[in-house]
């Protein structure tokens, strides 16, 4: 799709914006809805730093799956849902992905960590292509330098797909 107004749903809020035909999604959360959780490594695709989920209604329901916000452009968000990590402790309270990376010491700069939360927390939701997966395939597309990604795959087993 081209450039102009788009809409979408954050949170379960309708947020309209109007958009460049390739401006990014990451840009978007980072500099325009101050949704800085979502972090920019490569900006290319490849190490997972940005990953939200985008989701497709379908009636009540949702289908999610775990994109990378970097190569995203706005205007494919348009009629769509989305979901960055700041969505899993919307109450105050955090999501047992979360929790579990704490308690596993899966995150040490930190730099990563939301990137695998998204990852892991939509294998916890069904998000598309996790269902009987293993946990080091869903994190396939995240790249970590500094835990050695055991503490990781723990945290992720430790919730319940
Ligand atoms: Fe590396 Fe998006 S910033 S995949
Ligand atoms: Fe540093 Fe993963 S904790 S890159």
């Amino acid at each position: 799709p081209g450039g102009g107004n788009v809409s979408f749903l954050l949170d379960g809020e309708i947020v309209s914006v109007t958009a460049g035909a390739t401006d990014s999604v990451l840009d978007l959360l980072r500099y325009k809805l101050r949704r800085t959780g979502t972090k920019e490594g490569c900006a290319e695709g490849d190490c997972g730093a940005c990953t939200v989920l985008l989701g497709d209604p379908d009636g009540e329901a949702v289908n999610w799956r775990a994109v990378n916000a970097c190569i995203l452009f706005v205007p494919m968000l348009d009629g769509k849902a989305l979901k960055t990590v700041e969505s899993l402790s919307a109450g105050g309270d955090l999501h047992p992905v979360q929790r579990e990376m704490i308690d596993r010491h899966g995150s040490q700069c930190g730099f990563c960590t939301p990137g695998f939360v998204m990852s892991l927390y939509g294998r916890s939701v069904g998000a598309a292509g996790t269902t009987g997966e293993p946990v080091a395939d869903v994190i396939a597309g995240n790249l970590c330098r500094c835990t050695g990604y055991g503490p990781i795959l723990e945290a992720g087993e430790a919730v319940p797909a």
